[in-house]
């Protein structure tokens, strides 16, 4: 059976998308300044279906409704942008549009990439997702390319692969990880959950150190080269149906 299609006020509607107070989007209907298939829409008390479609019927000043909360994005972070809402320097949010700040539900990100790792970082505002992609249970891959400053030992694929390895810390040993070898200084690494600074802190554990860190891939979603750096592109219910497909676990 389908879900039931929520809905919602359009005063309300527009106040959780940032674009203002309830009174406002009041004041913005009534000057004419919203449509909906066309037509001009100016009781903002009007409850609206929030059917997939509405971000192209709905049109305010002209210009599609931003997405409907339950949006998921994929963004190709950038080296030096960190995944905070309130820390200083340059925060992935900024580059998202300026208005998405106000929505409730807030976008935030699914877990975090340090500010000096680049690659593949979802955000959404749907709590049950994020919840679904980071949880251990649900076995989501992540891989990433790591640049060393020293070459590799050679016995590094197989600590990683037995599990078991206890970082400094941690009360509990990791989960077994695969590395394949691209070079003496770097290769790609796949992990199975998401602890602080893991990558870099498994590398320190057998006694090297990460120069460079990027991830390319979660589950079995790619970061294709299409999606440059600092551009993001929302996430269709095949991006999604890839988070949680293979290559896992
Ligand atoms: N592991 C790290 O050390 N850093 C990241 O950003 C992600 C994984």
């Amino acid at each position: 059976m389908s879900k039931p299609v929520p809905s919602m006020r359009l005063d309300r509607l527009l106040a959780n998308l940032g674009y203002g107070s309830r009174r406002e989007m009041q004041a913005l209907a009534k000057n004419g300044r919203i449509t909906l298939d066309g037509e001009e829409l100016t009781d903002a008390d009007r409850r609206l279906s929030l059917t997939p479609d509405l971000p192209g019927r709905l049109l305010i000043d002209g210009r599609d409704l931003d997405p409907l909360p339950g949006v998921a994005l994929m963004l190709h972070k950038p080296l030096g942008v960190t995944c905070s809402h309130k820390e200083v320097g340059a925060l992935v949010y900024d580059l998202l549009p300026n208005r998405w700040r106000g929505r409730d539900p807030a976008i935030s990100t699914v877990g975090r990439l340090d500010k000096e790792t680049s690659g593949l970082l979802l955000l959404t505002d749907d709590g049950g997702l994020l919840h679904r992609i980071i949880s251990p249970k649900s076995h989501v891959a992540k891989r990433y390319l790591v640049t060393l400053d020293r070459p590799m030992a050679g016995d590094e694929g197989k600590t990683f692969a037995d599990g078991g390895l206890l970082l400094e810390g941690d009360d509990k040993p990791l989960m077994p990880a695969e590395l394949e070898v691209l070079s003496p200084t770097s290769a790609l690494l796949t992990i199975h959950e998401g602890r602080y600074h893991q990558v870099r802190r498994m590398f320190a554990a057998v006694g090297n150190h990460v120069s460079a860190l990027h991830r390319d891939r979660i589950g079995g979603l790619e970061l294709k080269e299409n999606l440059e750096s600092g551009q993001w592109r929302i996430m269709g219910p095949e991006d999604l149906a890839a988070v949680f497909s293979g290559p896992a676990s």
